[in-house]
């Protein structure tokens, strides 16, 4: 039972916990009665297993960790306020999440439990002062290590091979997952060294930001709306049943936690070291810190260093260093007492939502703008921020007016996550989105099935011109450093230039009449012009801006077509056939030669001195010829890149799908199995990394 003063206590922690995360309170006289708070309660459950399902099941969560934890705490309260009410089943007492479909489901051997959160230095004193008291020591030793952001996996190591891994579900049991974690190439299969018998590892599965990036620039040259963080991709692709597709996402993991029988290690540091020793992936970053004051110098670190990281880190795990202590100190239902986490503050602030402006970018794509009252975050000002598309501001449901949050984490562009509802004028209006280009006036249009408006007047809407001549003189375009974005606009405001083919008929006069240019710097302009002809084929069709056609499909095209006319006459058929190519891409490069003016802009750069046939490698020798090859899995020594190259320079052809015009398949690490299938239905020879060297040797 609560003695009368420790309600009091609870009800003051209970205020200052609302008056901290800014929320509006009614404070009767007798606080809440026990229908206020079943209210509430039921409010807060409700709300939390909503956001639990989206966070674990479909990997799309609404709230940041900070936002949900706040909810999580404020039920905690509420439950130590009115013990009689707590559900049995409350998200207090819960891990979270549900298994996916469709995957074999198991227990655990051991909960995977979560952690306890700290936010600020006090907390975490807190926590020191607590671990103290309970073992009697006056100092502790702590291991540091950074907080991915990331999935939780479970693997077993038997005999030294990686038999099985385990995500983490809801806590209590897992789906096995054990052929998609294969395919991540930082994880060995085998270990190497003295290793015991039988292990299981916990780790953190994630993408580094770099492949993220990449990922997302192929997902828009095929058409499709890019991911929204590495950690949702990281997630979402160990729930894909083929694994040879999971093989794609370049997937990383970061083990933090050993498990085994015979007790070999008194310390968590000394069973890390080992691990490492093992060939697995062990992060570096991670420090061993006496007592709480050198924990606090890595949080202070690392708050800024992560920055400089190649993938995103939330926070901070402290964990008790040493195994005997930990097993001292126990677990409480959900967390262990030897470990806490402390999160980096994603800076969230809020701010008005002053109105909403559109951009229009170099293939006519409408990008909504939210202008902000300006306001701090992370050290600079934030006036605007992107709202990406018209779902975007359909989920969110902003509307000019409205207080909203942006946050701004690991990435560089900040975001609105949120709208505050309790602070939105009564006569607030749904926003509508734009139907007419706000540049050119013409009528947007939005393709099945895609999440972006387009403005179609390609030829004559301002921004989009000036922008694809910046393309075109880009640096992984036509490389035109002497003419850059400011020269550009000028030209196209002189009427100098208005397509890229302009550029090669600029005359010095024109140039010498345009304002603040001299003899010099026109010389330049016209030298950096000339020079550019010299660009490979490949460099040229991607500075030509056909949409969907990145640097990657450019080039893919130049190899397959190696002229422009042969190109230009492609069914979309042979489009497709083209590795890399599909659909969407094979009909939008189709379109785009079908158009008059397009087709008038190349002949004009052809007559230029404009590259327009690829230059063809050397071929190693003619051992593959005749043959087509599919790449599958991954394989110890080569990237599958290098193998495809390989195979082209010994005239061989690579195709991506297994059909009865396959003639190999090679196979490394993680095929995907339907691959497997298919090619032995067919009778295909499957040859190992080793076996294909051998071939071309
Ligand atoms: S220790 C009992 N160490 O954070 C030990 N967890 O709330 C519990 N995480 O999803 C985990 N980096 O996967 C630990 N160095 C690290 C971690 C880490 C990331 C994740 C973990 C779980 C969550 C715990």
């Amino acid at each position: 039972m609560n003695s009368p003063l420790n309600v009091n206590k609870n009800i003051e922690n209970y205020l200052q916990f609302l008056q901290n995360t800014s929320q509006i309170i009614v404070v009767s006289e007798h606080f809440m009665n026990d229908e206020v708070a079943t209210l509430r309660l039921g409010q807060l459950t409700k709300e939390l297993k909503h956001h639990n399902y989206l966070y674990y099941v479909l990997a799309e969560p609404v709230l940041s960790d900070f936002e949900f934890d706040a909810l999580l705490k404020e039920l905690a309260y509420l439950e130590e306020l009115y013990p009689h009410l707590a559900a049995p089943d409350s998200p207090t007492r819960m891990v979270g999440g549900a298994t996916i479909d469709g995957f074999q489901t198991v227990k655990h051997q051991r909960p995977m439990l979560s952690l306890g959160n700290t936010y600020n230095a006090e907390e975490l004193r807190e926590f020191d002062e607590r671990t103290k008291k309970s073992t009697g020591l006056e100092q502790i030793e702590y291991v540091c290590e950074l907080k991915i952001d990331g999935l939780a996996i479970s693997l077993f190591y038997t005999h030294g091979k990686l038999t099985q891994a385990v995500t983490r579900g809801d806590g209590i049991q897992g789906d096995v997952v054990t052929e998609n974690v294969k395919t991540i190439r930082n994880l060995p299969h085998t270990l190497s060294g003295n290793f015991p018998d039988s292990i299981e590892l916990r780790g953190e599965i994630f993408m580094h930001r770099k492949g993220f990036e990449k990922l997302n620039e192929l997902r828009l040259a095929n058409g499709e709306a890019p991911y929204a963080n590495p950690r949702n991709v990281a997630s979402g692709s160990l729930k894909i049943k083929d694994s040879s597709e999971v093989s794609k996402r370049p997937l990383d993991v970061f083990l933090y936690q050993l498990y085994e029988d015979q007790n070999t290690f008194s310390t968590h540091w000394d069973s890390l070291v080992s691990a490492r020793s093992w060939g697995l992936p062990i992060a570096q970053t991670s420090e061993i810190c006496v007592g709480i004051e050198s924990v606090l110098n890595y949080l202070q670190t690392w708050d800024t260093k992560r920055h400089e990281l190649t993938f995103d880190t939330d926070g901070v795990v402290i964990k008790v260093n040493n195994k005997a202590l930990q097993e001292e100190l126990g677990f409480t239902a959900k967390t262990p007492r030897w470990a806490i986490s402390y999160k980096f503050q994603t800076e969230t602030a809020s701010t008005t939502l002053l109105g909403i402006t559109y951009q229009v970018g170099r293939t006519g794509a409408i990008t909504p703008v939210a202008e902000l009252q300006p306001v701090q975050l992370l050290g600079t000002t934030v006036k605007r921020a992107s709202l990406h598309n018209a779902n975007e501001m359909l989920r969110l449901d902003v509307r000019v007016g409205d207080t909203v949050f942006v946050e701004k984490g690991g990435e560089i562009i900040p975001k609105i996550v949120g709208v505050d509802f309790s602070a939105r004028q009564a006569n607030s209006l749904p926003q509508d989105y734009i139907e007419h280009c706000p540049e050119c006036h013409t009528t947007l249009i939005r393709k099945d099935g895609e999440a972006q408006h387009y403005c179609p007047n390609e030829a004559l809407c301002p921004p989009q011109v000036v922008g694809k001549l910046e393309h075109f003189i880009g640096r992984k375009a036509m490389d035109i450093q002497s003419v850059g974005a400011e020269m550009c606009e000028l030209l196209y405001q002189q009427k100098l230039v208005n397509s890229c083919a302009d550029f090669f008929d600029l005359k010095l006069e024109q140039l010498l009449a345009l304002d603040r240019v001299g003899e010099k710097s026109a010389q330049n302009v016209l030298a950096g012009i000339q020079e550019s002809k010299k660009q490979p084929f490949e460099r040229v069709l991607f500075a030509i801006g056909i949409r969907y056609v990145g640097e990657t499909v450019a080039k893919k095209l130049a190899q397959a077509f190696v002229t422009i006319e042969n190109l230009m006459s492609a069914s979309i058929e042979e489009l497709i056939a083209v590795d890399e190519i599909g659909q969407k891409i094979a009909e939008t490069v189709y379109a785009h030669f079908q158009d008059e003016n397009h087709v008038n802009e190349i002949h004009r750069l052809m007559s230029a001195g404009l590259q327009f046939t690829a230059q063809i490698k050397a071929k190693n020798s003619e051992k593959l010829a005749g043959y087509t090859f599919v790449i599958s899995g991954v394989f110890a020594n080569h990237g599958r890149d290098e193998l495809k190259e390989l195979i082209e320079a010994n005239g061989g052809k690579v195709g991506s799908g297994v059909t009865s015009k396959t003639s190999f398949l090679l196979a490394g690490d993680g095929i995907g199995p339907s691959k497997l299938e298919k090619a032995v239905s067919l009778g295909i020879r499957i040859l190992s990394e080793d076996e294909f060297l051998t071939l071309i040797a």
